[in-house]
């Protein structure tokens, strides 16, 4: 069984049926791609595995290691080992990186039964972390993604990434607001994070992202619901057509 499995999965957001019908597998420690027009709802699928609140699952299911968890609280799903990156991470001023970080951590040892780490515990994960990321020491004294640069942002994912040791990254990347540093910072942390114990699922419109990281499997989404699979070759296929000609086979019933 497929490490996240998703079955066909109905979401409505205020009344609007925004995913109809959507299966989704993605194997334990594998880089998935999914991509698709704007407004296909990749977005809200990806909240939808988070447990956003705003969201009504209609019908299907949702399994995480076996697990059910589509009804499942955000803060479990997380626990579990599901990490999510947001499109449009919030700022916080006033507090401090670090410190946001040990709250994070803290509470997921918490959840585990394990005791808090003390200050100086924590301040030799966090440099091991941030020297694996790439990120400068001074970084943990700024205060959480105020005033960051699109690259800094990133650069703060992959850091929570490095600590976090989730099994599953869930990436929901607008591209169009990275630049090249940005994408190509994210794209670094993917391949150097990824593996056996931690898989990704990557959400973008554009191809640019993976061209520099190489999805074991792609799936495309269109009007709510997966559409087309395949390997890596799907990624030059879309690119060199967009995505015409799968509107194209999904209206005239083909998928
Ligand atoms: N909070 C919301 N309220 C109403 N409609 C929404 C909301 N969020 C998303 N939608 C609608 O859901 C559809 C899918 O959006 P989204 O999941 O953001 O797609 P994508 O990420 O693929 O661009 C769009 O038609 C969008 O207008
Ligand atoms: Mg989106």
């Amino acid at each position: 069984m497929a490490e996240l499995e998703i079955k066909n999965l109905h979401v409505s957001v205020e009344d609007k049926e925004i995913l109809r019908g959507l299966d989704l597998s993605v194997e334990k420690g594998r880089v998935h791609a999914l991509m698709g027009p704007n407004g296909s709802g990749k977005s809200t699928l990806a909240n939808a595995i988070m447990g956003h609140p705003a969201l009504e699952i209609t019908e299907g299911s949702i399994t995480f290691d076996g697990e059910d968890i589509t009804e499942a609280a955000p803060d479990d799903r997380s626990q579990a080992g599901i990490f999510m990156a947001f499109q449009y991470p919030v700022a916080i001023p006033g507090v401090a990186v670090s410190k946001y970080l040990r709250t994070i951590l803290n509470a997921q040892r918490e959840a585990r039964g394990e005791t808090p780490l003390k200050i100086r515990e924590f301040a030799a994960l966090a440099r091991e972390a941030m020297d694996l990321a790439n990120i400068p020491q001074d970084f943990s004294s700024r205060y959480l993604n105020d005033g960051f640069s699109g690259g800094e942002k990133k650069r703060m994912e992959l850091l929570q990434l490095a600590l976090l040791k989730p099994q599953m990254a869930i990436l929901d990347e607008t591209d169009s607001g990275l630049d090249i540093d940005a994408l190509r910072t994210v794209a670094e942390g993917i391949n150097k994070f990824t593996g056996p114990d931690m898989g990704a699922l990557i959400i973008t419109h554009y191809q640019r992202l993976l061209h520099m990281v190489k999805p074991d499997m792609v799936h495309v989404m269109f009007d709510g619901r997966i559409v087309k699979e395949g390997g890596a070759e799907l990624v030059d296929q879309l690119e060199a057509e967009g995505y015409g000609w799968i509107k194209e086979e999904v209206e005239a019933g083909a998928v």
